[in-house]
């Protein structure tokens, strides 16, 4: 194994082209509509937010937490790099008569300094970078939260995923259209590869994700160091954390 942390930053360049308009045309097939409403109501209640808090997201995508979360109450603000999901996530905010600021960025280097009462990133939205990098987004993230502020993290439990070498496939379909998704992990180096076939309109496309996986002890460490007080683990969707769950959800305290 001879990727170096070099490699893996440049891996992060490809995000744009990843998370792009095929990913949107999916959005529904993977996220039905009551499975976002369900997703932003864990998240309101983890992060106990209440009417009118200051909310960031980190990798809002097209807007379909972020929307949900303002038509709730909060004061929200999504962050992401892709053109093409923010114009989806300002088009929806719009239709529904939502406040919601809509920033185009990236998530290594944030414009807000003690602002926000709580931020997240939900879906498998942090570990994209070399670690260099990926604790760059947790100091960010701290230096965007006032004193007391949480930062909440939806990541996979690497004691969950399975390490037998195959990759699992997750399929999903609208109408004759596939996205096939071939999830596999390097037990050596912690790291996690989704590559991704594209069947659309008889055409195929392949692209190709990488991201880091932490275990709680090692999310405590950076997440102490970038200035956070008290870092928690929970499990999916703000349940109790069990080692064989499939999520590891960390909510750290500035
Ligand atoms: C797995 S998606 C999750 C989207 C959203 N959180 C959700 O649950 O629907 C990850 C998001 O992170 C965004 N992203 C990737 N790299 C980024 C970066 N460097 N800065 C900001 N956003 C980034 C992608 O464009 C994508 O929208």
């Amino acid at each position: 194994m001879n990727t170096t942390e070099t490699d893996s930053n440049r891996l992060s360049d490809k995000h744009d082209v990843y998370f792009n308009e095929d990913y949107l045309y999916f959005g529904d097939a993977v996220h039905p509509p009551e499975v976002s409403d369900r997703h932003t109501d864990a998240i309101w209640k983890i992060l106990a937010l209440a009417q009118g808090n200051p909310v960031l997201e980190l990798g809002c995508g097209y807007g379909r937490i972020t929307n949900r979360l303002a038509q709730k109450g909060a004061r929200v603000t999504g962050l992401d790099i892709s053109p093409v999901l923010l114009k989806k996530a300002r088009t929806d905010a719009a239709e529904s008569g939502l406040d919601v600021e809509y920033v185009l960025g990236d998530m290594r280097s944030l414009p807000w300094r003690d602002q926000f009462d709580a931020a997240f990133l939900w879906y498998l939205t942090f570990g994209y970078f070399g670690d260099a990098d990926n604790e760059r987004v947790l100091r960010e993230s701290a230096s965007s939260l006032r004193k007391g502020g949480r930062l909440l993290i939806d990541h996979i439990n690497i004691f969950a995923v399975p390490n037998h070498g195959a990759p699992i496939c997750y399929v999903a379909q609208r109408s004759d259209d596939l996205r096939i998704d071939m999830m596999s992990t390097e037990v050596l180096t912690g790291r996690g590869h989704c590559d991704r076939l594209i069947v659309r309109n008889g055409c195929i496309r392949r692209t190709h994700l990488y991201f880091r996986l932490y275990g709680f002890a090692e999310f405590a460490r950076m997440l102490r160091s970038a200035g956070f007080e008290s870092v928690d683990a929970y499990g999916e969707e703000g349940a109790a954390f069990t080692s064989d769950g499939p999520r590891l959800v960390i909510v750290a305290r500035k």
